[in-house]
Protein backbone atom coordinates (compact mmCIF):
# COMPACT_ATOMS: atom_id res chain seq x y z
CA UNK A 1 0.00 0.00 0.00
CA UNK A 2 2.70 2.44 1.03
CA UNK A 3 4.94 1.63 -2.38
CA UNK A 4 1.69 2.31 -4.35
CA UNK A 5 1.40 5.82 -2.31
CA UNK A 6 4.88 6.58 -2.70
CA UNK A 7 4.74 5.57 -6.99
CA UNK A 8 1.40 7.71 -7.03
CA UNK A 9 3.49 10.56 -5.18
CA UNK A 10 6.07 9.82 -7.47
CA UNK A 11 4.08 11.87 -10.94
CA UNK A 12 2.72 14.45 -8.81
CA UNK A 13 4.94 18.01 -8.81
CA UNK A 14 2.86 19.58 -6.27
CA UNK A 15 4.33 16.87 -3.56
CA UNK A 16 7.99 17.24 -4.68
CA UNK A 17 7.29 20.88 -3.66
CA UNK A 18 5.96 20.33 -0.78
CA UNK A 19 9.28 18.04 -0.30
CA UNK A 20 11.47 21.14 -0.89
CA UNK A 21 9.87 23.49 1.65
CA UNK A 22 9.06 21.10 4.57
CA UNK A 23 12.50 21.55 6.49
CA UNK A 24 12.40 18.01 7.90
CA UNK A 25 11.84 16.37 4.89
CA UNK A 26 14.06 18.30 2.63
CA UNK A 27 16.87 17.02 5.26
CA UNK A 28 15.62 13.02 4.09
CA UNK A 29 16.11 14.25 0.75
CA UNK A 30 19.39 15.09 1.23
CA UNK A 31 20.42 12.07 2.40
CA UNK A 32 19.94 10.30 -0.81
CA UNK A 33 20.59 13.36 -3.49
CA UNK A 34 24.02 15.42 -3.64
CA UNK A 35 21.69 18.66 -4.67
CA UNK A 36 20.23 19.99 -8.01
CA UNK A 37 23.95 21.70 -9.12
CA UNK A 38 26.71 20.30 -10.25
CA UNK A 39 28.52 21.95 -7.75
CA UNK A 40 26.40 20.25 -5.33
CA UNK A 41 27.99 17.12 -6.46
CA UNK A 42 31.56 18.55 -6.78
CA UNK A 43 31.50 19.24 -2.97
CA UNK A 44 29.73 16.18 -1.85
CA UNK A 45 32.22 14.20 -4.19
CA UNK A 46 35.16 15.81 -2.88
CA UNK A 47 33.89 14.98 0.93
CA UNK A 48 33.81 11.27 0.09
CA UNK A 49 37.12 11.58 -1.84
CA UNK A 50 38.72 12.92 1.25
CA UNK A 51 37.29 10.02 3.26
CA UNK A 52 39.32 7.70 0.85
CA UNK A 53 35.90 6.73 -0.87
CA UNK A 54 35.86 6.77 -4.52
CA UNK A 55 32.39 8.20 -6.53
CA UNK A 56 30.39 7.48 -9.67
CA UNK A 57 28.10 10.49 -10.37
CA UNK A 58 24.91 10.29 -11.97
CA UNK A 59 23.17 13.54 -13.34
CA UNK A 60 19.73 12.10 -13.02
CA UNK A 61 17.08 11.81 -15.92
CA UNK A 62 15.77 8.89 -17.12
CA UNK A 63 13.13 8.16 -20.32
CA UNK A 64 13.66 10.85 -22.02
CA UNK A 65 11.56 11.29 -25.32
CA UNK A 66 12.59 15.46 -26.18
CA UNK A 67 15.82 15.65 -28.49
CA UNK A 68 16.37 18.96 -27.30
CA UNK A 69 17.22 17.70 -23.30
CA UNK A 70 18.77 14.42 -24.57
CA UNK A 71 21.30 16.56 -25.87
CA UNK A 72 21.34 18.83 -22.82
CA UNK A 73 21.91 15.76 -20.56
CA UNK A 74 24.50 14.86 -22.87
CA UNK A 75 26.28 18.30 -23.01
CA UNK A 76 25.62 18.30 -18.75
CA UNK A 77 27.56 15.07 -18.53
CA UNK A 78 30.88 16.23 -21.13
CA UNK A 79 30.66 19.67 -19.31
CA UNK A 80 30.58 17.72 -15.73
CA UNK A 81 33.81 15.40 -16.33
CA UNK A 82 35.52 18.92 -17.13
CA UNK A 83 34.24 20.54 -13.81
CA UNK A 84 35.62 17.12 -12.40
CA UNK A 85 39.11 17.35 -14.03
CA UNK A 86 39.26 21.34 -12.86
CA UNK A 87 38.23 20.65 -9.28
CA UNK A 88 41.13 17.62 -9.33
CA UNK A 89 38.80 14.93 -9.23
CA UNK A 90 39.49 14.10 -12.72
CA UNK A 91 40.85 10.74 -12.06
CA UNK A 92 39.44 7.34 -11.54
CA UNK A 93 38.32 7.95 -8.06
CA UNK A 94 35.21 9.30 -10.18
CA UNK A 95 33.54 7.82 -12.69
CA UNK A 96 30.12 9.32 -14.48
CA UNK A 97 27.24 6.69 -14.32
CA UNK A 98 24.81 6.65 -17.33
CA UNK A 99 21.60 5.87 -17.53
CA UNK A 100 20.89 5.31 -21.55
CA UNK A 101 17.16 6.06 -21.50
CA UNK A 102 17.93 9.61 -21.09
CA UNK A 103 20.42 9.90 -24.12
CA UNK A 104 17.51 8.60 -26.35
CA UNK A 105 17.74 5.12 -26.65
CA UNK A 106 13.91 4.57 -26.54
CA UNK A 107 13.51 6.98 -29.15
CA UNK A 108 12.43 4.90 -32.26
CA UNK A 109 13.83 2.81 -34.45
CA UNK A 110 17.20 4.68 -34.51
CA UNK A 111 17.10 5.24 -30.76
CA UNK A 112 20.20 2.44 -29.51
CA UNK A 113 22.24 4.35 -32.25
CA UNK A 114 21.79 8.31 -31.26
CA UNK A 115 22.37 6.49 -27.77
CA UNK A 116 25.42 5.09 -28.49
CA UNK A 117 26.49 8.40 -30.05
CA UNK A 118 26.01 10.37 -26.92
CA UNK A 119 28.01 7.99 -25.16
CA UNK A 120 30.50 7.88 -27.21
CA UNK A 121 30.68 11.56 -26.62
CA UNK A 122 30.71 11.75 -22.93
CA UNK A 123 32.98 8.74 -22.49
CA UNK A 124 35.31 11.10 -24.96
CA UNK A 125 35.36 13.39 -22.67
CA UNK A 126 35.46 11.30 -19.57
CA UNK A 127 38.52 9.87 -20.73
CA UNK A 128 40.42 13.07 -21.37
CA UNK A 129 39.61 13.88 -18.01
CA UNK A 130 40.94 10.04 -16.40
CA UNK A 131 37.34 9.60 -15.51
CA UNK A 132 35.62 6.41 -16.07
CA UNK A 133 32.04 5.64 -17.20
CA UNK A 134 29.79 2.97 -15.91
CA UNK A 135 26.43 2.64 -17.77
CA UNK A 136 23.57 1.78 -15.53
CA UNK A 137 21.07 -1.41 -16.94
CA UNK A 138 17.24 -0.15 -16.58
CA UNK A 139 14.08 -2.49 -17.38
CA UNK A 140 14.39 -5.76 -19.07
CA UNK A 141 13.14 -4.64 -22.90
CA UNK A 142 16.63 -2.32 -22.88
CA UNK A 143 18.48 -5.01 -21.65
CA UNK A 144 20.35 -6.56 -25.31
CA UNK A 145 20.66 -3.06 -26.42
CA UNK A 146 22.45 -1.65 -23.48
CA UNK A 147 24.59 -4.69 -23.56
CA UNK A 148 25.27 -4.19 -27.10
CA UNK A 149 26.17 -0.19 -26.82
CA UNK A 150 28.27 -1.50 -23.95
CA UNK A 151 30.47 -3.69 -26.12
CA UNK A 152 30.40 -1.15 -28.85
CA UNK A 153 31.91 1.77 -26.20
CA UNK A 154 34.23 -0.98 -24.76
CA UNK A 155 36.08 -1.08 -28.35
CA UNK A 156 37.34 2.73 -27.89
CA UNK A 157 37.13 2.75 -24.34
CA UNK A 158 37.97 -0.56 -22.63
CA UNK A 159 37.21 0.91 -19.29
CA UNK A 160 33.41 1.30 -19.69
CA UNK A 161 31.48 -0.46 -17.45
CA UNK A 162 27.74 -1.97 -17.37
CA UNK A 163 25.36 -2.79 -14.78
CA UNK A 164 24.09 -6.71 -14.44
CA UNK A 165 20.74 -7.45 -12.37
CA UNK A 166 21.01 -10.92 -11.06
CA UNK A 167 17.14 -11.41 -10.42
CA UNK A 168 17.09 -11.65 -14.82
CA UNK A 169 17.20 -14.86 -16.26
CA UNK A 170 19.92 -14.42 -18.75
CA UNK A 171 22.50 -12.94 -16.40
CA UNK A 172 24.66 -15.70 -15.35
CA UNK A 173 25.08 -16.00 -19.11
CA UNK A 174 25.69 -12.51 -19.29
CA UNK A 175 28.57 -12.46 -16.76
CA UNK A 176 29.76 -15.55 -18.71
CA UNK A 177 30.23 -13.45 -21.65
CA UNK A 178 31.60 -10.16 -19.81
CA UNK A 179 34.03 -12.01 -18.19
CA UNK A 180 35.51 -13.64 -21.22
CA UNK A 181 35.55 -10.26 -22.47
CA UNK A 182 37.72 -8.69 -19.36
CA UNK A 183 35.07 -6.32 -18.67
CA UNK A 184 34.25 -3.87 -15.57
CA UNK A 185 30.90 -5.42 -14.31
CA UNK A 186 28.84 -3.75 -11.73
CA UNK A 187 26.59 -6.65 -10.17
CA UNK A 188 23.29 -5.43 -8.69
CA UNK A 189 20.39 -7.23 -7.27
CA UNK A 190 17.51 -5.12 -10.00
CA UNK A 191 15.47 -2.37 -8.96
CA UNK A 192 12.76 -2.84 -11.27
CA UNK A 193 9.39 -4.98 -11.32
CA UNK A 194 9.71 -7.49 -13.86
CA UNK A 195 7.79 -9.98 -15.26
CA UNK A 196 8.10 -13.87 -14.30
CA UNK A 197 9.01 -14.58 -17.45
CA UNK A 198 12.29 -12.66 -17.41
CA UNK A 199 13.31 -12.37 -13.80
CA UNK A 200 13.38 -14.26 -10.68
CA UNK A 201 10.54 -13.13 -7.81
CA UNK A 202 11.69 -14.29 -4.96
CA UNK A 203 14.30 -12.52 -2.55
CA UNK A 204 16.36 -16.00 -1.72
CA UNK A 205 16.50 -16.94 -5.36
CA UNK A 206 17.84 -13.78 -6.42
CA UNK A 207 20.22 -13.81 -3.53
CA UNK A 208 21.58 -17.04 -4.71
CA UNK A 209 21.69 -15.88 -8.43
CA UNK A 210 23.49 -13.18 -7.21
CA UNK A 211 26.15 -15.47 -5.48
CA UNK A 212 26.37 -17.60 -8.99
CA UNK A 213 27.22 -14.55 -10.98
CA UNK A 214 29.87 -13.38 -8.15
CA UNK A 215 31.69 -16.46 -8.57
CA UNK A 216 31.93 -16.51 -12.41
CA UNK A 217 33.29 -12.93 -12.57
CA UNK A 218 35.78 -13.38 -9.44
CA UNK A 219 37.28 -16.28 -11.38
CA UNK A 220 37.26 -14.84 -14.62
CA UNK A 221 39.05 -11.82 -16.09
CA UNK A 222 35.83 -9.76 -15.58
CA UNK A 223 36.56 -6.37 -13.01
CA UNK A 224 34.10 -7.13 -10.68
CA UNK A 225 31.95 -3.90 -8.88
CA UNK A 226 29.92 -5.14 -6.04
CA UNK A 227 27.04 -3.10 -6.22
CA UNK A 228 24.88 -4.41 -2.75
CA UNK A 229 24.83 -2.95 0.56
CA UNK A 230 23.80 -7.10 1.77
CA UNK A 231 25.89 -7.73 4.63
CA UNK A 232 26.04 -11.38 3.12
CA UNK A 233 26.77 -10.82 0.05
CA UNK A 234 29.77 -8.41 0.77
CA UNK A 235 31.40 -11.02 3.56
CA UNK A 236 30.86 -13.83 0.34
CA UNK A 237 32.48 -11.51 -2.38
CA UNK A 238 35.67 -11.09 0.13
CA UNK A 239 35.76 -14.82 0.71
CA UNK A 240 36.01 -14.55 -3.77
CA UNK A 241 38.57 -11.99 -3.60
CA UNK A 242 40.85 -14.05 -1.03
CA UNK A 243 39.99 -17.37 -3.07
CA UNK A 244 41.31 -15.52 -6.28
CA UNK A 245 44.27 -13.61 -5.05
CA UNK A 246 42.56 -10.30 -5.59
CA UNK A 247 43.23 -7.28 -3.88
CA UNK A 248 41.80 -3.33 -3.67
CA UNK A 249 42.65 -3.14 -7.36
CA UNK A 250 41.06 -6.30 -8.70
CA UNK A 251 37.60 -5.44 -7.53
CA UNK A 252 35.35 -3.22 -5.71
CA UNK A 253 32.40 -2.31 -3.46
CA UNK A 254 29.66 0.31 -4.54
CA UNK A 255 26.83 1.38 -2.82
CA UNK A 256 24.13 4.53 -2.74
CA UNK A 257 25.11 7.69 -1.18
CA UNK A 258 23.10 7.68 2.67
CA UNK A 259 23.02 4.01 2.50
CA UNK A 260 24.84 1.91 4.86
CA UNK A 261 27.85 4.64 5.02
CA UNK A 262 29.60 2.95 8.11
CA UNK A 263 29.57 0.52 6.02
CA UNK A 264 31.50 2.39 3.71
CA UNK A 265 33.74 3.71 5.86
CA UNK A 266 34.58 0.55 7.54
CA UNK A 267 35.57 -1.40 3.80
CA UNK A 268 37.48 1.83 2.84
CA UNK A 269 39.42 1.56 6.51
CA UNK A 270 40.06 -1.79 5.94
CA UNK A 271 42.02 -1.26 2.82
CA UNK A 272 38.80 -1.62 0.17
CA UNK A 273 37.70 0.12 -2.79
CA UNK A 274 34.64 1.46 -1.97
CA UNK A 275 32.71 3.71 -4.50
CA UNK A 276 29.36 5.72 -3.51
CA UNK A 277 26.59 6.09 -6.03
CA UNK A 278 26.20 10.16 -5.84
CA UNK A 279 23.01 11.03 -7.71
CA UNK A 280 22.42 15.00 -8.10
CA UNK A 281 20.38 16.85 -10.47
CA UNK A 282 16.64 19.01 -10.99
CA UNK A 283 15.34 15.14 -12.25
CA UNK A 284 16.18 13.88 -8.66
CA UNK A 285 12.19 13.01 -7.55
CA UNK A 286 11.54 9.71 -9.30
CA UNK A 287 15.19 8.29 -7.94
CA UNK A 288 14.49 9.22 -4.44
CA UNK A 289 10.99 8.33 -4.36
CA UNK A 290 12.28 4.36 -5.37
CA UNK A 291 14.59 4.68 -2.47
CA UNK A 292 11.66 5.28 -0.43
CA UNK A 293 9.60 2.19 -1.71
CA UNK A 294 12.64 -0.48 -1.75
CA UNK A 295 12.57 -0.23 2.07
CA UNK A 296 9.98 0.05 4.48
CA UNK A 297 11.60 1.45 7.26
CA UNK A 298 12.61 4.28 5.05
CA UNK A 299 8.97 5.22 4.27
CA UNK A 300 8.22 4.90 7.88
CA UNK A 301 11.03 7.25 9.18
CA UNK A 302 9.84 9.66 6.55
CA UNK A 303 6.18 10.14 7.15
CA UNK A 304 7.31 10.43 11.12
CA UNK A 305 9.73 13.36 10.12
CA UNK A 306 6.66 14.32 8.19
CA UNK A 307 4.21 14.90 11.07
CA UNK A 308 6.60 15.84 13.07
CA UNK A 309 7.25 18.91 11.57
CA UNK A 310 3.77 20.11 11.10
P1 LIG B 1 18.77 -5.44 -0.16
O1 LIG B 1 17.68 -4.65 -0.82
O2 LIG B 1 18.48 -6.84 0.27
O3 LIG B 1 19.32 -4.59 1.03
C1 LIG B 1 20.28 -5.09 1.96
C2 LIG B 1 20.38 -4.12 3.12
O4 LIG B 1 20.88 -2.86 2.64
C3 LIG B 1 19.03 -3.74 3.74
O5 LIG B 1 18.65 -4.67 4.72
C4 LIG B 1 19.33 -2.37 4.29
O6 LIG B 1 20.09 -2.46 5.50
C5 LIG B 1 20.21 -1.76 3.25
N1 LIG B 1 19.44 -1.02 2.21
C6 LIG B 1 19.21 -1.40 0.94
N2 LIG B 1 18.53 -0.45 0.26
C7 LIG B 1 18.30 0.54 1.14
C8 LIG B 1 17.63 1.81 1.04
N3 LIG B 1 17.05 2.25 -0.07
N4 LIG B 1 17.61 2.58 2.16
C9 LIG B 1 18.17 2.17 3.33
N5 LIG B 1 18.81 0.99 3.47
C10 LIG B 1 18.87 0.18 2.40
N6 LIG B 1 19.60 -1.38 -9.94
C11 LIG B 1 19.32 -1.53 -11.25
O7 LIG B 1 18.31 -2.16 -11.60
N7 LIG B 1 20.16 -0.99 -12.21
C12 LIG B 1 21.29 -0.32 -11.88
O8 LIG B 1 22.03 0.14 -12.76
C13 LIG B 1 21.60 -0.17 -10.49
N8 LIG B 1 22.74 0.50 -10.10
C14 LIG B 1 23.10 0.47 -8.76
C15 LIG B 1 24.34 0.98 -8.37
C16 LIG B 1 24.76 0.85 -7.05
C17 LIG B 1 26.11 1.37 -6.66
C18 LIG B 1 23.92 0.20 -6.10
C19 LIG B 1 24.37 -0.01 -4.69
C20 LIG B 1 22.68 -0.26 -6.48
C21 LIG B 1 22.24 -0.12 -7.78
N9 LIG B 1 21.00 -0.60 -8.19
C22 LIG B 1 20.71 -0.71 -9.53
C23 LIG B 1 19.94 -0.93 -7.16
C24 LIG B 1 19.92 -2.41 -6.81
O9 LIG B 1 19.41 -3.17 -7.88
C25 LIG B 1 19.06 -2.66 -5.56
O10 LIG B 1 17.74 -2.25 -5.80
C26 LIG B 1 19.54 -1.93 -4.30
O11 LIG B 1 20.94 -1.88 -4.24
C27 LIG B 1 19.06 -2.68 -3.03
O12 LIG B 1 19.56 -4.00 -3.03
P2 LIG B 1 20.74 -4.53 -2.07
O13 LIG B 1 21.64 -5.36 -2.92
O14 LIG B 1 21.41 -3.44 -1.36
O15 LIG B 1 20.04 -5.57 -1.11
Amino acid sequence: MLRRILLFASRHDRVRTFLQTLPASRAIVERFIAGEAAADAVAAGSALVAGRLSVTYNFLGEYADDPQQIVRTRDAFVAFARLLEDGGLGSAVSELSLKLSALGQLLGADGPARALDHARHICAAASEAGVLVTLDMEDHTSTDSTLDIARELRRDFPLTGVAIQAALRRSPADCADLQRAGARVRLVKGAYREPDSVALQRRSDVDRAYVRCLRTLFAGDAHPLVATHDPRLISISAELARRHGRDATGFEHQMLFGVRSDEQRRLAAAGNTVRVYLPFGPEWYGYFTRRLAERPANTLFFLRALTQSG
